[in-house]
């Protein structure tokens, strides 16, 4: 399609890659983040509970996975429950606290077939035990897997994060492990619960909401953002691939400049 809509000459691998409904190899970023939105308004337009546009959300998740990974997509994080939606009703944070069980169950063969690792961010500590099992039981029997890592944001929360990191910071500063010099913005990325990965290259947020609802504010600092007005079970393979090819058209210049400009 990228080829269709600019004009770019396809070379042989792209033409194979179409045909095998992919995006082209060239440029493809590391590190896709997602806030998935939209499923409470999915199910509503169907007059069902919101538990069934979660339930429906989820198994976009695994076809976005799966699309993922057959990219070459390194690190998929997705903002399965953030710290401020304890405010949902009761019964609605129950189910979605079921959604990463039901996940593993469903879903642990392909993971493995796929060599995809389970990781999280967030709190895991407040979460239901049956939910810190589950998420344990899905990081631990994939770990050893060498593809894509699907990271789950679960209870996570960007100011959170960054409060927790200037804590520990200020902890070995009062135990004279540090000095307040070394305090650099990498000094920084490193306590944060990223540091083991690269900064997202593109931020897709679906259902036509256009904010960071508190979702990695430090690391999306250069990323790429593209917005779409699909909800999230109904965003397929299409609308990824189509992510993917603006963000292949988009020229980063991380504040300075590129190609041309700088002669
Ligand atoms: C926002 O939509 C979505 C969430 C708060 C939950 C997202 C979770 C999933 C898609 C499933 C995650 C899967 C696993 C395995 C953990 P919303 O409810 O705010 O939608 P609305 O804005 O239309 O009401």
């Amino acid at each position: 399609m990228f080829n269709k809509l600019f004009g770019k000459k396809i070379n042989k691998e792209d033409k194979m890659n179409e045909q095998k409904g992919l995006v082209k190899d060239e440029c493809i970023p590391s590190h896709i983040a997602i806030i998935m939105d939209g499923n409470g308004r999915w199910a509503k337009k169907r007059a069902m509970p919101r538990i069934k546009g979660h339930h429906e959300g989820m198994n976009t998740v695994k076809k976005i996975a799966r699309y993922a990974s057959k990219c070459g997509v390194k690190v998929l994080t997705l903002y399965a429950f953030s710290t401020e939606n304890w405010r949902r009703p009761k019964t609605e944070v129950e189910f979605l606290m079921s959604l990463p069980g039901q996940f593993l169950q469903s879903f642990l063969p392909e993971l493995m077939e796929l060599n995809i690792k389970v990781q999280m961010i967030g709190d895991k500590a407040e979460l239901p035990m049956h939910t810190q099992k589950a998420l344990d039981a899905a990081m631990e029997a994939t770990k050893e897997n060498t593809g894509l890592i699907l990271n789950f944001a679960m209870n996570y929360g960007s100011r959170d994060e960054i409060v927790r990191a200037m804590k520990a910071m200020m902890t070995e500063v009062q135990e004279g492990k540090l000095v307040i010099e070394d305090i650099t913005e990498e000094r920084v990325t490193n306590y944060l619960m990223t540091a083991h990965l690269p900064e997202p290259d593109l931020l897709i947020r679906t259902s036509g909401e256009v904010r960071l609802s508190n979702f990695m504010l430090w690391q999306l600092a250069y990323t790429e953002f593209w917005f779409t007005d699909t909800l999230w079970p109904d965003f397929d393979e299409a609308c990824f691939q189509e992510a993917i090819e603006a963000y292949q058209n988009r020229n980063r210049r991380y504040g300075g400049l590129k190609g041309e400009e700088t002669k």
